[in-house]
């Protein structure tokens, strides 16, 4: 577990050369895992675990920003401090649900045993705040709403995700049994206020590699199946698989509200195959749409922003639909707004190493290869400067994905779960950022990367093969602070 850190001094960014374009950031300082994702009174809100006094995890509070369109944000104050007696050392992640015109967030408090300098030495309890300007809000005067774990539990009891459903609600909560297991928790209410449990509806199965603490669980409905999306920690290493400290990904099943249980449901599956991809959370937007975002980090990663004053960032947004049992996940269709210009829109001819130079660090490339007259393609873009940064390669006869990272040893792998005469790259690059979408969300890979002068993209194929390619500019400065 994570060492606590009392510091009292608001940290300022003394170097903006890693600072990120258009995405979610603190204003300085570290954040982690989104919260309280939602839509309220026109606006999407967005929070996030924030420490506002060093670029290091600490006492978490809510950070908070807001946006009309998903892509130009606009940062508020702080929306939870920690330090009352019902979140003594913390409010951790949850979520956020709108009642009676009214915003409430629901949150973990995170308490450490008095006097004990032992970060596992600790217990957590769920809390109620709400606001109705979307913007101040008040702790809830009758916190918890949740007090204790249940007796088959550990310490481990956090993460709430809130969903109304015929006229009650739902909540689902991250959480360890007592045979350390992870599982997910289910609750319900009438009010918000006063919670019933009603069991565990999936848990690590001991014969199977399926971690031992599920942290920040959702659950949700795509094409009429159940979704429960949640970030494992302790599932091992298998092949290819699971190479990610903690991973970020989902079981399909039917939720069965009677016998609570996630029937029938598959085995986990990753849903970002990228390095730096933990703790999403969704929303659904007023059109029915399921968005997702996630941490752009991993828990122990080295992050060279750190020495800059801060720490961490938000995904893009990116929407979620589910097809033959699979998640595929692209990005929000509103961010095509951040295209200010069209640098290039060209067919081009493979087996030449082209060059793809972005006028700035924030572009975006979309590439279409046609596959139908070969069957042992291997195409490669590669992000560098005079230095390799990030290498993705499609390796058709195996249909093998490997992206491979200049600042680390470990690679990443995928391999498309629906194979096609074609094959599409959707790349959006930021100061320090790569998020690659393959065919459409087959798969994706989330991947910081670190440099301090502009790059360039670099594509080759090993054979005759012709790629329609567009670069486009994109907006800077998109989060107001
Ligand atoms: C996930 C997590 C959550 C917890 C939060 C603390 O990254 O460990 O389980 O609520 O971060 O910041």
């Amino acid at each position: 577990m994570r060492t606590k850190m009392e510091n009292t001094k608001v940290m300022t960014v003394n170097n903006d050369r890693y600072r990120l374009g258009y995405h979610i950031m603190g204003p300085a300082g570290w954040i982690n895992d989104p919260n309280g994702f939602c839509y309220f009174k026109g606006y999407y809100h967005m929070f996030y675990q924030f420490y506002p006094y060093s670029a290091e995890w600490g006492p978490m509070h809510w950070g908070h920003a807001r946006s009309k369109d998903l892509v130009n944000w606009e940062n508020l104050p702080i929306a939870l401090t920690p330090g009352d007696p019902e979140d003594r050392n913390g409010c951790f992640s949850g979520s956020a649900i709108v009642k009676d015109d009214t915003l409430y967030l629901i949150y973990t408090g995170h308490h450490y045993y008095d006097g004990d300098d032992n970060p596992d030495h600790f217990w957590q309890n769920q809390n109620l705040a709400f606001s109705t300007d979307g913007i101040h809000f008040e702790k809830y005067a009758h916190n918890p709403i949740i007090a204790a774990a249940p007796d088959d539990n550990t310490q481990h009891f956090r993460d709430p995700k809130v969903w109304q459903r015929n006229g009650q609600y739902y909540l689902v909560l991250g959480s360890q049994s007592s045979d350390k297991l992870g599982r997910t928790l289910l609750y319900r209410s009438k009010d918000l206020k006063k919670w019933n449990y009603l069991g565990p509806i999936a848990s690590a199965r001991p014969e199977a590699n399926e971690g031992y603490m599920w942290e920040c669980p959702d659950l949700f409905t795509l094409a009429d199946q159940q979704v429960l999306l949640a970030s494992p920690q302790g599932i091992k290493a298998d092949g290819h698989r699971f190479l990610n400290l903690h991973e970020t990904g989902y079981f399909v099943g039917r939720l069965d509200y009677d016998r609570p249980s996630l029937a029938d449901r598959s085995n986990f599956t990753e849903l970002d195959h990228g390095h730096d991809f933990y703790a999403s959370q969704t929303t659904l937007a007023p059109d029915g749409r399921r968005i997702v975002m996630g941490w752009m980090a991993m828990w122990e990663s080295n992050m060279p922003e750190q020495a800059d004053g801060w720490a961490g960032a938000l995904t893009i947004p990116r929407e979620l639909t589910l097809k033959s049992g699979h998640l595929w996940m692209r990005p929000a269709r509103e961010l095509k707004a951040l295209r200010t210009a069209t640098m290039l829109d060209q067919v081009m001819h493979l087996e030449q190493p082209v060059t793809l130079r972005p006028k700035h660090r924030q572009a975006e490339i979309n590439m279409t290869v046609d596959l139908t007259t070969t069957s042992a393609a291997v195409i490669q873009l590669q992000l560098k400067t005079n230095q390799e940064l990030v290498t993705l390669t499609y390796d058709q006869a195996n249909n093998q994905l490997v992206l491979k990272r200049g600042d680390r040893p470990d690679k990443r792998y995928a391999h498309l779960t629906q194979l096609s005469a074609e094959l599409q790259l959707n790349v959006f690059m930021d100061t320090s950022s790569l998020e690659i979408f393959v065919n459409d969300g087959d798969a994706v890979f989330t991947e910081r990367f670190y440099s301090e002068t502009q790059p360039h993209f670099e594509i080759t194929g090993n054979q005759v093969i012709q790629g329609h390619v567009t670069l486009y500019d994109l907006k800077n400065h998109t989060v107001v602070f």
